[in-house]
């Protein structure tokens, strides 16, 4: 496994994966290659014998992934928008859907794309300094990425409102109180703390492992058409003027002044 030009990849001796998202100026913002490179280290991952179960995180000490790249959002053409989504979507189940475990180990801010990224792994331990939220609503947009339907599934349908409606994120405590992660840790404890619970796994059976991810996914099958609505919900907002004024705004770097239109 070798590094990519926005993630860092090593191979552990004890058969865990760690990928670092590696894009610090932009605070680890997924970007349209950063994707692309997530599908296909993911892909390299499930055909390869040695790993036994997955690291993620973000480099420097700010941010995990701080959201899809927002600069890119103004080369997106609306047209493409629903496949720009469903393309997310479905690398994120990609790694949903992996036979081993999957852990976020969540050392700064963790906000839109980057959250839905958490959200998609089996695991999410967060520093004390992180925070989480979908922030979308306030560039004019949604979750794209499949947070509408996980964010639901694992905090219930008020607090995934809340987080959604407001903008607002969390802090590491309040995540951890409704259940958006594993465990909080001190910042420094962070890596060893999550290498340490992927040891105790990689112990583990690895067919019966596979198979608890298979069973879990399957417990929310049902709702796949939940990741259509996103998807067209997400195409929606990236017709409006809103989205372009959001968009705008954070580039300039002032609030967002919406019309609803
Ligand atoms: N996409 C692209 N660039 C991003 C980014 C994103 N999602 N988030 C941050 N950056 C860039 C900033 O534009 C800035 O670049 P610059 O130094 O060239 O101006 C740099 O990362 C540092 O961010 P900055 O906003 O200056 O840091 P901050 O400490 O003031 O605020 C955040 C940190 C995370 C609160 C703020 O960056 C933020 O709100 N980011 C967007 C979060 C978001 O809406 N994500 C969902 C996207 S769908």
């Amino acid at each position: 496994m070798t590094n990519t030009s926005t993630i860092l990849a090593e191979l552990r001796l004890d058969g865990i994966l760690c990928l670092t998202i590696n894009r610090i100026a932009q605070l680890n913002a997924l970007s349209i290659a950063t994707m692309n490179e997530l599908e296909m280290l993911l892909k390299q991952a499930q055909e390869e014998e040695q790993v036994r179960a997955i690291l993620l995180t973000g480099a420097g000490e700010k941010a995990f992934v701080a959201g899809a790249d927002i600069g890119e959002f103004t080369q997106l053409d609306a047209s493409e928008s629903r496949s720009f989504a469903q393309r997310g979507q479905r690398i994120l189940r990609q790694l949903e859907a992996m036979s081993v475990p999957v852990l976020a180990a969540i050392n700064g801010f963790a906000l839109g794309g980057g959250c839905e990224l958490a959200l998609a792994c089996h695991l999410r331990v967060a520093s004390e300094k992180a925070s989480l939220g979908l922030p979308e609503v306030k560039l004019g947009i949604i979750p794209g990425y499949g947070g509408t339907q996980r964010l639901t599934q694992l905090v219930g349908r008020g607090k995934a409102l809340e987080l959604m409606l407001t903008g607002n994120p969390v802090p590491a405590a309040e995540a951890l109180r409704i259940g958006l992660v594993n465990h909080v840790v001190s910042a420094d404890q962070l890596l060893p703390f999550s290498l340490g619970i992927l040891q105790q796994i990689v112990a583990r059976a690895p067919i019966a492992l596979a198979k608890v991810i298979e069973a879990v996914a399957a417990a929310q099958d049902g709702n796949a058409e939940g990741y259509n609505v996103e998807a067209r919900g997400f195409e929606s907002c990236c017709h409006s003027a809103d989205f372009r004024e959001g968009v705008a705004a954070f580039l300039e770097k002032r609030p967002a002044a919406f019309d609803g239109r």
